[in-house]
């Protein structure tokens, strides 16, 4: 078993205050209204973290914060000197605002503590290489908290993918959209590491990275400034891989009705994924002898080639059915330390998708496409 403090318990690290705490890994809190909905399909995950990480203190800079800890019952410390001071800390996790995760980090390793971060681990290629290289001298794990990796939705995706249920895929969009404009908070301050290409964009670049084994040859990113313009309040984004496959990103904080999460367009079918509630379903084709059609009748047009298929040439079929546990990445840190597995999320992973981000920033700043791999 391993010790962690967590340092900023803001939204994020109480989250993950009550998730290690509790020992279920569930981080719902009690936001009442909108989200008490969401928080009812939360379900228990196979993993009970008792026994695995012990939560042993909390450190913030805000006295609400600290008072909230001090209600929870959880161990406060003052700075987070003591933190790092503190020898029966293992594990320090970092949920600070994101321009503090290099400094935060780097000092924790030196202490002699291994770092589990929250996303976007830095606010660049350049800080990250540097805290990989203190982590390689330190002997220390740096983990990247790419959680999103965990997500239902987003598996069923990669089973669609990996397993082919759809043949071969060859363009997957992506879409977050949400109508609240950017966050007040520091999300909204360039300095702090704001806007929603480093909020969301990390997490789905980052599950796109992993799931396509190729090189990415192409990106064109588009940011969007509606609400301010400090920070890009949104994007659309277009990756080109090596072997043709595309895939679109998007990200909105201004869109009042939603397209679907997810599309994902294969070689023998299409699959949507409406929202984090897994609405959605799959179309496979049965086969493609009949391609000719008679024309329809379409807007003031006639129309072959967007005809309708014949009923009976595809079938539809529920979303398939993924299993996971979204301790495994707690899990994964403690037996990484413990010298018993391989890390699931790697620096250079996140390497790699700090790397995407920037290609993106530099394809808006000069409306071009970027040459990636
Ligand atoms: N992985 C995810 O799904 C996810 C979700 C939300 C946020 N995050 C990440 O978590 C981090 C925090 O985001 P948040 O939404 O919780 O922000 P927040 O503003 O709600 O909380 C940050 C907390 O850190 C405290 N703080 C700031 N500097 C500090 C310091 N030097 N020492 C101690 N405490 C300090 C603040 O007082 C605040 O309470 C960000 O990096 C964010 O990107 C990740």
């Amino acid at each position: 078993m391993k010790n962690i403090a967590i340092v900023g318990v803001g939204g994020m690290g109480a989250g993950h205050a009550v998730a290690i705490a509790s020992g279920t890994g569930n981080p719902t809190m009690i936001i009442p209204g909108i989200f008490e909905k969401e928080a009812a399909k939360y379900h228990d995950y196979d993993t009970d973290l008792n026994g695995i990480l012990n939560l042993i203190g909390v450190c913030d800079i805000r006295a609400e914060r600290q008072e909230w800890a001090k209600k929870q019952g959880y161990r406060l410390y003052d700075t987070f000197d003591d933190v790092i001071a503190d020898p029966e800390v293992d594990i320090v996790l970092i949920a600070v605002p994101n321009d503090q995760h290099h400094d935060l980090s780097v000092r924790a390793m030196r202490a002699g503590k291994h770092v589990l971060c929250e996303k976007p681990v830095m606010m660049s290629s350049a800080e990250l290489e540097d805290v990989i290289q203190v982590s390689r001298e330190t002997g220390k794990v740096f983990y990247p908290r790419q959680n999103r990796r965990w997500d239902e939705d987003y598996l069923i995706v990669k089973k669609i993918f990996d397993e082919k249920l759809l043949g071969e895929v060859y363009n997957i969009e992506c879409r977050i959209q949400g109508s609240r404009g950017i966050p007040g908070d520091w999300r909204s301050k360039k300095a702090h590491g704001g806007g929603e290409m480093l909020d969301w964009g990390v997490h789905i670049i980052d599950r796109i990275s992993v799931m396509i084994p190729e090189k990415i040859k192409y990106i064109y990113a588009h940011m969007t400034h509606i609400t301010n313009d400090e920070v890009d309040d949104g994007f659309k984004m277009q990756m080109i891989f090596e072997s043709g496959r595309t895939v679109v990103l998007e990200v909105a904080t201004v869109d009042f009705i939603k397209l679907p999460m997810w599309y994902v367009a294969g070689t023998d079918g299409t699959a949507v994924i409406e929202d984090w509630g897994l609405d959605g379903k799959m179309i496979r084709l049965k086969s493609w002898e009949d391609k000719d059609a008679a024309p329809i009748l379409a807007g003031s047009g006639l129309t072959k080639t967007m005809a309708p298929r014949l009923r009976g040439s595809t079938e539809e079929l529920p979303l398939p059915e993924v299993h996971f546990d979204a301790n495994e990445l707690y899990v994964n840190l403690v037996d990484v330390i413990e010298g018993r597995a391989e890390q699931i999320v790697k620096p250079e992973e996140a390497l790699r998708v700090l790397r995407i981000m920037e290609a993106a920033f530099k394809s808006d700043e000069t409306h071009t496409v970027v040459e990636f791999e």
